[in-house]
Parts: structure tokens; sequence; C-alpha cells
């Protein structure tokens, strides 16, 4: 996929580029040295890739988790747990501080579950990945709530962060 979209880069930058030279003389030297020079080429290519991926990682983590959570659904529904469920309204100062609890109230369910589905790794490496901010409310401080509001409450949240 990378591989893909760097040959696609480097392709549209020489397109651009050859159209420039008949208008534009500032331009010339530039694309001369970058056709000139596979190196540049690939650096360009590099620093664009990397801005685009800085720019949307966060935003498809969470795009990643929801539709990972559409996959679960109906095995996790079977719980029949309580679970802390933080409000929505904590998500703005805490949000890895919540997203931490509904991870680990959602691995509890799946290791008491016995949930052997690979699908589930997903959970883990979106844990893994938080920080949890200081001075928020613990998980136990949250209201119990059976596993359907759980998981629309995390629903919410989820696109509640992708909103903001
Ligand atoms: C998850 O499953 C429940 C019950 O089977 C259903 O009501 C709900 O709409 C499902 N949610 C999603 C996001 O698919
Ligand atoms: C998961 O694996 C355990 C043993 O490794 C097995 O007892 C359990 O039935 C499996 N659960 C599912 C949902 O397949
Ligand atoms: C889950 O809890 C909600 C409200 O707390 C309730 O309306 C709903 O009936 C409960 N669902 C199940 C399956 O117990």
């Amino acid at each position: 996929m990378i591989v893909f979209m760097t040959a696609l880069l480097v392709v549209l930058y020489q397109l651009t580029c050859h159209r420039n030279q008949r208008v534009k003389d500032g331009q010339i030297q530039i694309c001369n040295l970058c056709r000139d020079n596979p190196k540049t080429q690939l650096w360009l290519s590099f620093l664009i890739l990397s801005f685009l991926t800085t720019c949307t990682s966060a935003e498809s983590e969470i795009e990643d988790l929801l539709t990972c959570l559409e996959e679960l659904n109906s095995t996790l529904q079977k719980s029949d747990a309580m679970l802390y469920t933080a409000p929505l309204s904590d998500v703005e100062k805490c949000k890895d501080k919540v997203l931490r609890c509904y991870m680990v109230e959602l691995i509890m369910v799946i290791l008491e579950e016995q949930i052997n589905d690979s699908k589930t790794d997903c959970l883990y490496h979106f844990n893994d990945d938080l920080k949890p901010e200081v001075g928020c409310p613990q998980c136990e401080m949250y209201s119990l709530q059976n596993i359907s509001t759980f998981l629309r409450m995390l629903t919410n949240t989820l696109q509640r962060i992708n909103s903001m």
C-alpha cells in the first residue's frame, strides 16, 4: 500500500512538473532537480506521506475501533456483566482515561466470555496506545450499566471524539 502510494505520488509529481514546465519558468529548476534525482523524488513522497499519515492517523484509529466493535457486537452482547460506564461529559478533559476505562471493561468481558476471536486484537492495540490523563475520575466512580447500554455509550463516546 505504502509502495503503491509512493509510486502514485511520484507519478503525480512528475505530471504536475511536466505541465508547469511550459507555464512557469521558476519551477523548471525544481522539476529538473527532482526528475534527475530519484532520491529527491523519494524524499518528497516520503515527506508528503508522513504528513498525510500524521494528519489522519488519530481519526482513523477511532474509525478502526468502531468497525472492530461492530464486528464483535453480537458476541459481546451475550455478556450479562454489569460494567463501569463513563458519561459523555468526561470525554473532553479525560479522553484517554475514559477510553482506558471502557477498554479495561471490554477486555474483562472478552476474558470472562472466553472470546478467542483474533478480532479482539484491535481492542488490545487501541488500549496500549492510550495515555490516560492524571486527575481524572477513577473508573469505579462511574455507574454500572448492562452491556447493551455500555456499548451504546462507548459508540456515542467514540463518535463524539471523532467530531471534536
Ligand atoms: C449490536 O447488537 C444489538 C443486539 O443484537 C443490536 O440491537 C445493535 O443494534 C447492534 N449494534 C450495532 C452497532 O450493530
Ligand atoms: C476459547 O478457547 C477455550 C480454550 O482454549 C475454549 O474452552 C472456549 O470454548 C473457546 N471459546 C470460544 C468462544 O470459542
Ligand atoms: C439495559 O439497561 C437499560 C437501562 O439501564 C434498560 O433499559 C435495558 O432494558 C437493559 N437491557 C437489558 C438487555 O437488560
